[in-house]
């Protein structure tokens, strides 16, 4: 089998891509079923259907395109990622593994290739947390993490739950019927930018991910009293904000005095409430994203900000309140994966890193009803969420190269 992955075509298909945007080039800002997501997911299935491949969209916006293989009925071989994307964000997270993924498939059709097992891109719905506080959305409910019920109530900060945000944007199934057979995938790979600098650094080609640290997330409701900044003494105040600063640095403390730097913390919403110049904040909503490899220790620092909380609230006598969003345990890639990626390289000369994924993905949660594995691509300066996002059109080819093959290897040809 003789495999080419189109580069050219690639690098145009994530340039398009990257044009259905809410903000200007190079950032890309596509938040979960807004028109321009909406635009984009419509553009992603022209694509498949171009490729020939079978398209169906579940109740959450759920995309799969199928490459049915000889045996159409066997549980499928899955690979795919997400193409909605945070404010401000760049061109390939989640992209990459999406278009790479249509293009690994469109390499195999060329080759003469036929699957034994279908082939199946998935693009994830709602992978980014920003509009819903929770991210995976999509595969937590494909592999029955969250129940259907609990995410159909999830809110986005104009108050209209999951549930009127998909049918207003077309998606009227039973969220219920979103949670996959048991068996349905075979395995499932994602091709991803690193989204760190180990690969950059190192000059390794390719990442093959052993494990997925664990994430959680809160959202923390700080209550005060207002006033007048001028005419409020110090001795007086409840600053919200005042409290939410030592809050946000005993965050960071927690983090950094866990004795690894696998411990990450991150305060990256606060909004400060009325927000003028000659007022003194009464309120203060911001959201804590807490990971580690290591499940015992972040739920350690949990505690420790937990205790910080409690002591910042009594010192400076406003309330403190928090709401967990998620707190997920790691994912262990599966070995067969692994090895099926691994192969691929070294029948290249490709060079790889076995390396831990930092970032969350929606592997994390296929990880938990089928084999799973991860194939990383270096990025530039290990940047990532940010508009300067870059990985070399070279390298993103060579990850498709090594997916189409894992996928074939996974599938099994008729031939
Ligand atoms: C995914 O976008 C993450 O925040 O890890
Ligand atoms: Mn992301
Ligand atoms: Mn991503």
């Amino acid at each position: 089998m003789k495999l080419e992955i189109d580069e050219r075509q690639l690098s145009l298909e994530i340039e398009a891509l990257a044009a259905i945007s809410d903000v200007e080039p190079p950032a890309v800002t596509r938040i979960v079923f807004t028109p321009t997501d909406l635009k984009a997911r419509d553009w992603m299935i022209s694509r498949c259907k171009e490729a020939g491949l079978a398209v169906r969209q579940d109740a959450i916006g759920n995309i799969f395109a199928r490459w049915n293989g000889t045996e159409p009925t066997a549980p499928a071989v899955g690979t795919g990622s997400h193409i909605d994307a945070i404010p401000n964000a760049g061109k390939y997270d989640g992209v990459v593994g999406v278009l790479g993924g249509l293009e690994a498939i469109r390499a195999l059709q060329r080759s003469g290739f036929r699957p034994k097992n279908s082939i199946e891109l998935l693009v994830f719905a709602t992978e980014e947390p920003t509009r819903f506080g929770i991210g995976c959305l999509g595969s937590r409910l494909l592999s029955g993490t969250l129940s259907a019920e609990a995410a159909a109530k999830l809110k986005d900060r104009d108050g209209e739950s999951v549930d009127e945000v998909r049918r207003k944007a077309g998606f009227n199934g039973i969220l219920q019927h979103v949670k996959l057979p048991k068996g349905y995938y075979k395995g499932f790979v994602e091709l991803h930018i690193e989204q760190g600098p180990l690969l950059e650094r190192a000059q390794i080609s390719l990442g093959i991910v052993t494990s997925i640290a664990a994430p959680a997330s809160l959202r923390i409701s700080i209550e005060g009293a207002g006033g007048h900044a001028g005419g409020v003494l110090m001795p007086d105040r409840k600053d919200a904000l005042c409290a939410a600063a030592e809050l946000i640095l005993a965050v960071e403390n927690a983090a950094r005095s866990s004795g690894t730097v696998d411990t990450v913390a991150t305060v990256g919403v606060c909004d400060v409430f009325p927000g003028a110049v000659n007022s003194i904040p009464s309120r203060v909503g911001m959201t804590l994203d807490i990971r580690d490899t290591d499940l015992a220790r972040r739920d350690g620092a949990m505690q420790t900000i937990e205790r910080a909380s409690r002591d910042i609230a009594a010192k400076r006598q406003v309330s403190i309140q928090s709401e967990l969003l998620n707190a997920d345990a790691p994912a262990d890639c599966a070995p067969e994966v692994r090895a099926a990626l691994a192969e691929s390289c070294r029948q290249h000369g490709f060079s790889f890193l076995e390396m831990v994924s930092r970032a969350y993905h929606d592997s994390l949660f296929i990880s938990r009803i089928a084999p799973t594995g991860m194939l990383f691509i270096p990025c530039r300066n290990g940047y990532s969420h940010r508009p300067d996002e870059y990985a070399a059109p070279d390298d993103i080819a060579r990850g498709a190269l090594v997916l189409a093959e894992s996928l074939a290897k996974l599938s099994g040809s008729s031939q």
